[in-house]
């Protein structure tokens, strides 16, 4: 599915039917350009899992994690990582929930990841002339189609 996204508000507002919908352990991989959009993404997700706390990129800290939602959300940002030290993190126990409680997994910079989880959702940003964003989103072995194409 491929979609515009004219401004701000409406990268938040596509966050937020995402947040309400998704179900635990649904991986995010968000790809994309510098500013393309990414976090504002994640920002709407955690709005609509119903997080109130302020979501920041995690450049710095590699992941953030917000309990306070309906679901647990795991933001991670891969930019500042090589595929090999990526692949050190042992990041499979988010997706696999084994030793952590299963929420969603947000992933910006996933073109770094060396392997990809069994399932998830793939959402690409780029820009348009004028400044505005495309976003397409295409799920991967996952049942998400309905939340989709309710878009
Ligand atoms: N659809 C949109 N149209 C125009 N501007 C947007 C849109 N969505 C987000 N923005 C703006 O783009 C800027 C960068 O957004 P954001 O930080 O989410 O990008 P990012 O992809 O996470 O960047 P980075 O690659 O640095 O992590 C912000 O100022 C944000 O408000
Ligand atoms: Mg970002």
């Amino acid at each position: 599915m491929k979609t515009f996204l004219a401004d701000t508000e409406a990268t938040l507002r596509l966050g937020i039917t995402l947040g309400e919908s998704l179900t635990p352990g649904t991986v995010i991989l968000l790809e994309g350009d510098l500013g393309a959009g990414k976090t504002t993404l994640v920002q709407g997700i955690g709005k609509g899992l119903g997080i109130t706390e302020p979501i920041v990129s995690p450049t710095f800290t590699l992941i953030n994690e917000y309990t306070e939602g309906r679901l647990p959300l795991y933001h991670l940002d891969l930019y500042r990582l090589e595929p090999q030290e990526v692949a050190a993190l042992n990041l499979e126990i988010y997706w696999e929930g084994v030793e952590v409680i299963p929420g969603i997994v947000a992933v910006e910079w996933a073109e770094r990841l060396p392997y990809k989880p069994d399932s998830y959702l793939s959402v690409s940003l780029t820009y348009e002339h004028g400044g505005t964003r495309q976003v397409e989103l295409i799920p991967f072995n996952c049942a998400i189609s309905k939340v989709i194409a309710a878009i």
